[in-house]
């Protein structure tokens, strides 16, 4: 138990002098000031948050700072997957800068992904290099983005294409912050939770089957052990392969077709990041199945999973008439999984069982996109 009641779990990310913990639980909010102290170079932060998150939970954030002895000021940037770009990126290194950051500075990302992913990277390159400490409150967030150092911007050419990888001192994922998501944004995380799942854990996908609606409607408990389960499964991916050489490109189960179809609606909210991955998860299950690698059942399995909690499994709704098999395959050609000229793509072998190939013929895939674009027609 920590003292605000809430028991607390922690998990290491094994990178040596690089690696750092991982607490999960309830009541982290407030105990911040006296987690992160320690590991402080100075004693003073600079708080990065967006416009919704601020009002629920920057003055917690504050207090317990505050309880600590940590001098603290904020940038609070406008919410959304529009804010990871150059402009926002600009308007976050020029307010450090204007606070005059030093190179002992930390930084505290508090948010979702989005915040996460900026944050990081402007710790990466503000001043060559300060410290942050992730304060998750999504479900993507803490499942995924607020661990293993990959931090970035869009551009107009695909996601996350200008980043660095810049590892966290601490990650904080306090579990009642995710009461206040909205159903939407926190289904949009549930779609990385069962593509960790996917990845390596049969056991865990039958368990999401029982329990995934219970997590969806609030259960806290539920939510502390699928946040615990995924970032196990990443943190040793990630200290196996933090710079993504091999075996971490396995995390980007369902990423190749997602981001295409991110880029494709032009990274807004008409599509959300993590809904464009349950639409990628159920395009990876389908193309598996096709090529004969997996069972149809696991594919149609997966798609009945993701539509039972109400996230989306196909293009309806979403593409216009100017979508094209052709189109969606420029846009995963930028991605950065592409490998002189050919693509990378995470296949499974079967529930829990992901592998990375890059034996995959275009054909394929582009019959795989064209179905998926003439079933809208059809219907
Ligand atoms: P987000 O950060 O935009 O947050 C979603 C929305 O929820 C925002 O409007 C935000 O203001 C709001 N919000 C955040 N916390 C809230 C709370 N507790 N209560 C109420 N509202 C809250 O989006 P996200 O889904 O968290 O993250 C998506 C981003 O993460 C994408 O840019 C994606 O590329 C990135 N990502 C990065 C990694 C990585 O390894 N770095 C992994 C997966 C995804
Ligand atoms: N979300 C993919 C990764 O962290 O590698």
């Amino acid at each position: 138990m920590n003292r605000n009641g809430g028991s607390v779990s922690s998990l290491r990310v094994d990178l040596g002098e690089r690696g750092y913990d991982i607490l999960v639980g309830e009541g982290l909010l407030e105990a911040a000031g006296r987690r992160m102290r320690p590991l402080l170079a100075q004693d003073r932060v600079i708080i990065v948050s967006d416009e919704n998150v601020a009002p629920l939970y920057l003055g917690t954030l504050e207090k317990s700072l505050d309880g600590a002895g940590v001098e603290h000021a904020s940038v609070i940037l406008a919410p959304g997957e529009g804010t990871k770009d150059f402009d926002g990126l600009r308007e976050l290194t020029d307010a450090l800068l204007d606070a005059r950051v030093e190179r002992g500075t930390t930084l505290v990302a508090l948010g979702g992904g989005v915040i996460g992913d900026i944050a990081g990277f402007a710790a990466a390159i503000t001043l060559r290099g300060l410290d942050y400490v992730q304060v998750p409150t999504t479900l993507l967030a803490q499942v995924d983005s607020s661990v293993g150092g990959k931090t970035g911007i869009n551009t107009a050419q695909g996601k996350n294409l200008i980043g660095a990888f810049h590892q966290p001192r601490l990650v904080l994922s306090d579990i009642a912050t995710l009461d206040s998501l909205s159903r939407r944004e926190l289904l949009a995380g549930y779609a990385e939770v069962v593509k960790h799942a996917l990845i390596s854990d049969a056991e865990f996908f039958d368990w999401l089957e029982d329990e995934g609606e219970g997590l969806i409607a609030g259960d806290r408990e539920r939510r502390r052990h699928a946040v615990l389960t995924c970032m196990s499964i990443k943190a040793s991916i990630v200290a196996e392969d933090e710079r993504e050489a091999g075996r971490r490109a396995l995390l980007n189960l369902g990423h190749t077709f997602g981001h295409a179809l991110e880029a494709e609606t032009g990274f807004g909210d008409r599509l959300l990041h993590g809904e464009a991955v349950a639409i990628g998860l159920g395009l990876a299950f389908e193309l598996s199945a096709r090529l004969g690698l997996c069972d149809p059942d696991d594919a149609g399995r997966v798609r009945r999973h993701l539509a039972a909690v109400g996230l989306p499994t196909g293009l309806g709704g979403l593409a216009d008439p100017s979508w094209s098999a052709e189109s969606l395959f420029a846009h995963m050609g930028h991605d950065k999984k592409a490998r002189d000229g050919g693509l990378t793509f995470v296949l499974a072998r079967g529930i829990g069982q992901a592998f990375i190939t890059r034996d995959v013929d275009t054909g394929d895939v582009g019959a795989l996109l064209e179905d998926a674009l003439a079933a809208l027609t059809d219907t």
